[in-house]
């Protein structure tokens, strides 16, 4: 595998799983790390301000055994993004992501995530800011542009490769589509041919051979997948050996998904507690068990669950009924070797 590079960081992967608010915290991310080492993964999105004001240790704490991990940061004050960039630094993050392409209202109207591809002056400024501040390499994640008639990503990139942005991930949207429509890698192509730094191109990657065709169309170093991780925490590393060996890996079971899921959910509540962790974890648990037999019934009562015994219960009582209703289709003795896991 061909190693990209993102300024002094050199990474094995053509994978980066990309900041989800309320999705990629410590708990996800160390699942993740149960089947691949090497993508590229970063926190959810972070404010610089509560970064720099808030003294609890707790916020972006990072785990020594989850490298390579970027912290993305918020904002738009200069001083402010580029001293949160330096205690983001100080936490351990091997890169700091600059958050470009949040679309949500609460956040644009201060000027913050996608509005500051409206702004590219300060953008330059705050770019200019973190760079100065930190030794680790920056990265920019941004869309296509503000709306339709404002697609300047590739001007944008252009100015900020120039002051020593290291590497890109650009979502094949504007601001103004959200999450509707289809990615446009076509646009994605546009920004990476104007750029030599690594471009990870997102938007509608769910399988590895979506990874292939969004790389194939726009020439890009690596995917960025997002949604699809959620409940398969696994892809990563499917597309990692695809696109590395053409190995195509199979998923796990239905039973080895509860078991990851069971993981998933333990982390959820070591690292929260009950209360939070339990009730962040139901989304979680929604995702591993779609698709499943009588999951829409499972579906309701995940909702409700709010201690661990509930959880694990619900869990043994899924797994049963899988039990009684596994057929052919499902391969769980086939698949047996896919991966060890323990749930302790
Ligand atoms: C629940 C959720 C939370 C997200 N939070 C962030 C975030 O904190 N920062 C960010 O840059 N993008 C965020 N995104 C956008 C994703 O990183 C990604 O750009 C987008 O989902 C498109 O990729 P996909 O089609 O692979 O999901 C979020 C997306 C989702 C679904």
């Amino acid at each position: 595998m061909k190693k990209i590079k993102i300024g002094k960081l050199e990474i094995n992967s053509f994978v980066y799983i990309p900041p989800m608010a309320g999705v990629t915290d410590l708990a996800f991310r160390k699942v993740v790390r149960m089947f691949d080492k090497d993508t590229l993964i970063a926190t959810e999105m972070v404010s610089s301000k509560s970064l720099m004001y808030k003294s609890d240790p707790s916020i972006m704490k990072l785990s020594l055994d989850e490298h390579p991990v970027g912290i993305q940061i918020f904002g738009h004050e200069p001083d402010v993004m580029a001293n949160a960039a330096l205690i983001a630094e100080g936490k351990g993050a091997d890169f700091i992501d600059i958050n470009m392409g949040c679309p949500v209202p609460k956040i644009t109207k201060g000027k913050d995530g996608a509005a500051l591809m409206r702004e590219p002056d300060l953008a330059c400024e705050i770019v200019k800011a973190i760079i100065g501040a930190v030794s680790i390499p920056v990265t920019v994640k941004m869309r296509l542009g503000w709306d339709e008639c404002q697609k300047n990503s590739p001007e944008l990139a252009m100015r900020l490769e120039q002051l020593g942005v290291c590497a890109f991930t650009i979502h094949g949207r504007t601001r103004e589509q959200g999450y509707s429509g289809n990615a446009d890698w076509e646009a994605i192509s546009k920004v990476r041919k104007c750029v030599s730094v690594p471009v990870f191109g997102n938007g509608d990657v769910r399988t590895p051979h979506d990874a292939l065709r969004l790389i194939e169309v726009t020439g890009c170093s690596g995917v960025a997948i997002a949604r699809a991780t959620m409940g398969s925490p696994w892809l990563s590393m499917q597309i990692n050996k695809f696109l590395s060996y053409g190995e195509i890996v199979p998923s796990p079971n239905d039973f080895e998904k509860l078991d990851i899921a069971k993981v998933h959910l333990h982390e959820l509540v070591k690292i929260k507690g009950e209360v939070i962790g339990i009730r962040e974890a139901r989304r979680h648990l929604i995702n591993y068990t779609k698709g499943m037999p009588n999951s829409a019934s499972f579906r309701a009562e995940i909702g409700q669950i709010s201690t661990m015994q509930e959880a694990e219960e619900l869990l043994l009582r899924l797994k049963e009924y899988l039990m009684e209703h596994s057929n052919k289709s499902n391969n769980h003795e086939e698949n047996k070797e896919f991966v060890s896991i323990s749930t302790e």
